[in-house]
């Protein structure tokens, strides 16, 4: 398989694909087409990910988040003051206009995709794999979403009242995709958004902010700020004037945010402890293949992320799977997000915390297969851990690391296997790798989590195909699955259309 290290001799002419990011248009009535990814057997696109790549270690993009700090209370009040202002008229506005702007909003994005994965990879590590699909997936939010709005005026007798002001605190791990879906919604749905993007990935959320404000969202309906979090940042998410949030972090962010404002209403999606559990009838092969990518893939930094997997019966006592998993992870080659061989990518900091002691401590019962190492003095680059020996209730059962590290539980039956996977808290992803219909069905009926994969990884949910959400502490508020077909009700208060004679 082509992979995007390759190089090849550009052909004279062909080097630039000026039709690869032509606007895409909406889909036909009744048909929704997912926009494709860059697509590493086309020579011309590989071509163009190596200008990309070259422009990464001095690339200046996003620079404009200095224009959008706010350093005290008066201001940050004005801002909101006024962006609520603009939100009402924004949500007066009919439906149809705003879904034409996030029409427009699609094609600007796919026309940007190089500039995007260019500030993905230079602010946020991102290697182009991981980056690439992010602005596929806001492409299709922002047709998605248009979609919905287009319905959302009236429903089954009952009138929509979207909110006047949302504010999207995005993550910084998928620092395009998320807060363009967060942000496009609240549009979507007549609010304006004040849209704060995680500090490590803030260049990141201007240069999407760039993009929509040019496919004609107006400025004072979205506003870009940035604030230190601390006394500014509670301000902000107390504040009056927002009538939502829209958090994507950890459960304890979203606690915190509840400690500040008690009755905010509040849309978050959380964090996650998923597993796969691999029974005795799977393929074993695309089992490794997806344990792999959904435990390593952007060095494990996903909420999404498989960090257990659960081998069961025969494939526990056998040496088979192991050794196959081994090797294929010992083979990520770790390094840079600007070198294009690069399968494994840094961390977005220097490991601390519960991720640092996940990478070096293990507990009772435990062994390395694959012990991490540090590979460079800051530590953000390590090589891609595997732990053997995790016992339930564990430390590696039960913690989010939030970095590359898999943990190997066994256990004898499937029954036990969901036992052990339902015996967290979070309840985000859950993958199974199993060829037989009656461990999928039980699987389906028993495990405890919002998206639930079989025989494919446990990350990189499909706009309106894979509706993306969490349960049990994967989520705080009403659930509403992004990405899904009805993500925009809630995004606003539905009153009784009074009956008219
Ligand atoms: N939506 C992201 C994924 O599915 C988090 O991996």
């Amino acid at each position: 398989l082509a992979s995007l290290a390759d190089v090849d001799t550009p052909v004279a002419g062909r080097h630039r694909v000026p039709d690869r990011h032509a606007a895409v248009p909406p889909s036909a009535p009744g048909a929704f087409a997912n926009t494709p990814d860059t697509d590493p057997s086309v020579p011309e696109h590989r071509v163009w990910v190596r200008e990309i790549l070259a422009r990464v270690p001095d690339s200046t993009l996003g620079a404009g988040i200095d224009d959008a700090r706010v350093h005290d209370a008066p201001t940050l009040d004005t801002v909101l003051r006024d962006a609520q202002r603009a939100g009402r008229a924004w949500g007066a506005r009919p439906a149809a206009d705003r879904a034409a702007i996030l029409d427009r909003a699609a094609g600007v994005l796919e026309a940007h995709r190089g500039a995007l994965l260019e500030v993905m990879a230079s602010e946020a590590g991102k290697t182009i794999d991981q980056g690439d699909p992010e602005v596929s997936e806001a492409v299709d939010f922002a047709h998605w979403y248009a979609e919905l709005a287009r319905g959302l005026d009236h429903v089954d007798g009952a009138t929509f009242v979207p909110d006047a002001l949302t504010l999207v605190a995005p993550p910084w791990n998928f620092p395009v995709a998320i807060p363009a879906g967060s942000t496009l919604a609240a549009l979507a749905a007549g609010s304006a958004v004040v849209l704060k993007p995680a500090a490590p990935a803030e260049r990141c959320g201007a240069v999407l902010a760039d993009a929509l404000w040019e496919a004609g969202v107006p400025r004072d309906v979205l506003r870009l700020v940035q604030v230190d979090e601390g006394a500014l940042g509670r301000e902000l998410v107390a504040h009056p004037c927002v009538d939502r949030v829209i958090l994507t972090g950890a459960y304890e962010t979203a606690e915190l945010f509840r400690s500040f404002r008690p009755d905010l209403p509040l849309l978050a999606e959380t964090s996650g402890k998923n597993a796969i559990v691999v029974t005795p009838s799977a393929d074993l092969d695309l089992a490794v293949r997806d344990v792999v990518a959904s435990a390593f893939g952007h060095a494990g930094q996903k909420c999404s992320a498989a960090s257990l997997v659960v081998l069961v019966g025969a494939v526990a006592t056998s040496r088979r799977l192991r050794s196959q998993l081994l090797d294929a992870v010992s083979s990520l080659v770790v390094g840079d997000a600007d070198d294009a061989r690069t399968q494994m990518g840094p961390l977005i900091e220097p490991a601390s915390g519960k991720l640092l002691t996940g990478l070096t401590e293990l507990e009772p019962g435990q062994a390395w297969a694959l012990a991490p190492r540090r590979l460079d003095d800051a530590g953000r680059l390590w090589t891609p851990g595997v732990v053997t020996g995790v016992r339930r209730g564990s430390r590696t059962h039960r913690t989010e690391y939030f970095g590359p590290v898999l943990g190997i539980m066994t256990a004898a039956t499937l029954d036990d296997a969901i036992d052990l996977v339902n015996d967290v808290d979070y309840g985000l992803t859950s993958g199974l790798h199993s060829l037989h219909a009656d461990e999928i069905g039980t699987w389906l009926d028993r495990v405890q989590a919002g998206n639930l994969y079989v025989n494919r990884g446990t990350t990189g949910a499909i706009v309106r195909r894979q509706p993306f959400g969490g349960w049990k502490l994967s989520a705080v508020g009403p659930g509403a699955k992004a990405g899904g077909p009805s993500y925009l009700v809630g995004l606003g208060s539905w009153t009784s259309t009074r009956a008219t004679t």
